[in-house]
């Protein structure tokens, strides 16, 4: 009951501590930073002090960005960054509760951010932007887009609607498939043959998928010459995961998902890493406005390979299976 009565006056300390965001941030040395909340729309702000359990990912280093470089950034693209730098712990809880935390304690978990701008996000209904945070070698660290990731550099700091997470820099704006694509120089056989196929636009524009994507170096062992067009384009499809966002955090050993060209891929997670249908997860999370791309090791089978081990040639075998089906 000591303890109790001990939480009970810790809880009413913080929140006879607590303030609002911008004065929170200006007091803990991140002035830069809160201008991008001040110049971007109000309903950010608003939002924010209103939430409760907010996560705010706030970064001292505005990537040298003083006031003036901010405001020639325009307000737009700082309404992007505050929305997308504000994401809900928990989307239903009515309570406002506090909680801190020591920067080491991260479990692997999907946010929903306040960007829900229509142009850039295309998650299905009433869905924002999302981001994922997981620790990698104990270090907690937030995937966002363009493939960036930042580290978690500092405890949480409270403030009026959740807490402050300080980070290592801004969080990068989600941009379509192509784009990202574009940013990743060992994708260049994937992204070239989505083009080539007319696959690129119809992917771009479907809300809520999973992309894998093959390195170049699964396609040095593929002889796709003696394949028809209809062929590369059922391979192709097999490497889109249809209605839903397999973020790392939701992916579960066994689990079944639906492909753009009619098959399925099964999910295996095991200690060393993450499969689907036996082709190996080299690079998860990178965020896209639709959705979530991670790179894999080797072409995806149209049959769960449950063989982590498998090589390059024998991981295509399936796949011929289905296309000369
Ligand atoms: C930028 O503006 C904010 C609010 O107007 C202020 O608190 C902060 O100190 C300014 N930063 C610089 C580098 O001038
Ligand atoms: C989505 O974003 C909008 C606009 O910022 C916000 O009002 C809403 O609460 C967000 N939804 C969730 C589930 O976070
Ligand atoms: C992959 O890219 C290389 C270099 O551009 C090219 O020579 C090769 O034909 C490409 N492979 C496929 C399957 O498109
Ligand atoms: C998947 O099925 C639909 C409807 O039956 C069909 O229109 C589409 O061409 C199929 N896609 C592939 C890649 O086979």
């Amino acid at each position: 009951m000591i303890a109790r009565h001990i939480l009970l006056a810790l809880s009413a300390a913080t929140l006879a501590s607590a303030d609002t965001l911008i004065n929170t941030l200006q007091q803990n040395g991140f002035g830069d930073f809160a201008s991008i909340y001040q110049d971007a729309d109000p309903s950010i702000l608003s939002s924010v002090d209103a939430g409760s359990n907010m996560i705010i990912y706030a970064s001292k280093n505005v990537q040298g960005t003083t006031n003036s470089t901010l405001r020639r950034r325009g307000s737009t693209t700082n309404t992007q960054i505050a929305a997308m730098s504000s994401v809900q712990k928990t989307a239903s809880s009515s309570k406002k509760l506090r909680f801190k935390r020591h920067q080491a304690d991260s479990s692997p978990a999907v946010y929903q951010s306040l960007l829900s701008d229509p142009e850039i996000v295309n998650l299905g209904p009433g869905v924002n932007q999302s981001l994922v945070e997981r620790p990698v070698e104990d270090v907690p660290t937030v995937f966002a887009g363009a493939g960036k990731a930042v580290l978690v550099v500092g405890d949480d700091i409270a403030f009026d609607g959740g807490v402050i997470r300080p980070v290592d820099s801004l969080l990068e704006i989600p941009g379509s498939i192509g784009n990202t694509l574009a940013l990743f120089p060992q994708l260049s056989n994937f992204t070239a043959l989505l083009n080539q196929f007319n696959l690129l636009k119809p992917v771009s524009e479907a809300a809520g998928i999973t992309v894998l994507a093959p390195e170049d170096s699964a396609f040095a062992a593929v002889d796709t010459s003696r394949l028809t067009d209809e062929q590369m384009v059922a391979i192709l499809s097999q490497h889109v995961i249809v209605n839903y966002v397999g973020y790392s955090p939701r992916l579960k050993d066994g689990q079944v998902l639906n492909t753009l060209a009619n098959g399925t891929v099964t999910v295996a997670v095991r200690d060393c890493g993450v499969y689907f249908n036996g082709a190996k997860v080299t690079a998860a999370d990178v965020i896209v406005g639709n959705g979530v791309v991670h790179t894999v090791a080797s072409v995806v089978g149209s049959e769960d390979g449950d063989d982590t081990q498998k090589p390059l040639p024998l991981a295509l075998l399936p796949l011929l299976d289905l296309v000369f089906e």
